[in-house]
């Protein structure tokens, strides 16, 4: 075939197949097969020794002009290829941003740590039990009688007849005394479980942070001022307290604590059901019999210990009236906090 046929054949080709070329990768493709060592151009190239002078002449030409032209056409969008993509990666400031969607911690979390840490300011660290308990370490050696209704079927959920979910923390204290000596100064934040039918006021399981201080000579005016301490900087350093006499078997003698209604400044409304007081914790000092249980010595060792629920105060702190909303993880509950 006549090469200058040739030459106008070629050139149509690269035509179509250079408008076909959609990516940087194709255009790279096609200098390959037409302009490297062994491509389409340099192969043209080498028919020209076979030609008569004349004809050497003008294909030598025409070949020229199609190599040139090929070699424009590719390295130009090569580049452009390449200017494009710059700007593509580079950022658009004026753009908006993509949002970005960050959890937080639940709510009942946030306020055990808020109580964690203002314990820890005077001096209480944290300790930690399980949530599956022996009859023991939970009613047993905390001076519960064998026929006290709180071991009832209908407030405990029993796993066997000696083994339990707990239903306060107070069974830590038992669990760090048989641990370890005199002082201990820890507070005991976790989930208890009592059979309780659920409902905007009551669920069947919710939180306690346990309090427990043991040494010589602990006195009552101690858990007193510990407990006002407490009051005062999570309600407010204007609430007042009222200790009221109270019964619980591990302690002796015990008290609940009141504070005042912080919503209503003790006038009365209807979150403190009109009284001007809102009952928060049960405390008192740990009885001998509790003690004797883990092998202290009460002539020498004395101690005070508390105990308070963490969805009561969570929700008169942030106005949530309904306790199963702990437990829904709603999204648009949770971040509300
Ligand atoms: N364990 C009690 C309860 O669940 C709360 C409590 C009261 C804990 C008095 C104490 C305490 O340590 O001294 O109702």
């Amino acid at each position: 075939m006549n090469i200058q046929v040739r030459i106008k054949e070629i050139r149509t080709e690269f035509d179509s197949e250079f408008s076909a070329c959609l990516s940087l990768e194709d255009f790279n493709n096609l200098q390959r097969k037409y302009l490297s060592r062994k491509g389409i151009v340099a192969s043209l190239f080498k028919e020209i020794p076979k030609l008569s002078a004349d004809e050497k002449r003008s294909a030598g030409k025409h070949l020229n002009v199609l190599r040139k032209s090929v070699e424009e056409k590719i390295s130009e969008a090569i580049q452009s290829f390449q200017k494009k993509k710059k700007i593509d990666l580079s950022m658009d400031v004026s753009l908006p941003g993509t949002p970005e969607i960050y959890g937080n911690k639940h709510i009942l979390s946030q306020v055990m740590d808020e109580i964690n840490s203002i314990f820890n300011e005077i001096g209480f660290s944290v300790e930690t039990g399980p949530e599956v308990e022996t009859d023991f370490n939970n009613f047993s050696s905390l001076n519960f009688p064998e026929n006290h209704p709180a071991r009832d079927m209908q407030d405990t959920f029993f796993i066997t007849k000696d083994v339990l979910l707990r239903t306060h923390t107070s069974s830590v204290q038992i669990r760090v005394m048989m641990d370890k000596e005199p002082p201990l100064r820890f507070i005991s934040p976790g989930r208890v479980y009592r059979n309780e039918a659920i409902n905007a006021r009551s669920h069947c399981m919710f939180h306690q942070v346990e309090g427990l201080y043991v040494d010589k000579n602990v006195t009552f005016a101690e858990l007193k001022g510990t407990v006002e301490y407490f009051c005062k900087r999570f309600f407010g350093k204007d609430v007042a307290l009222r200790f009221r006499p109270s019964f619980f078997p591990f302690t002796e003698p015990s008290a609940e604590v009141d504070i005042s209604c912080f919503l209503c400044g003790g006038s009365g409304c209807r979150v403190c059901k009109h009284t001007g007081w809102l009952e928060i914790l049960g405390c008192g000092m740990v009885d001998p019999n509790v003690f004797k249980s883990v092998g202290f010595d009460p002539e020498k060792i004395t101690g005070f210990a508390f105990g308070m629920g963490v969805e009561r105060p969570a929700m008169l702190k942030y106005g949530i009236t309904d306790i199963r909303m702990f437990w829904e993880n709603d999204i648009r509950f949770l971040h509300q906090f």
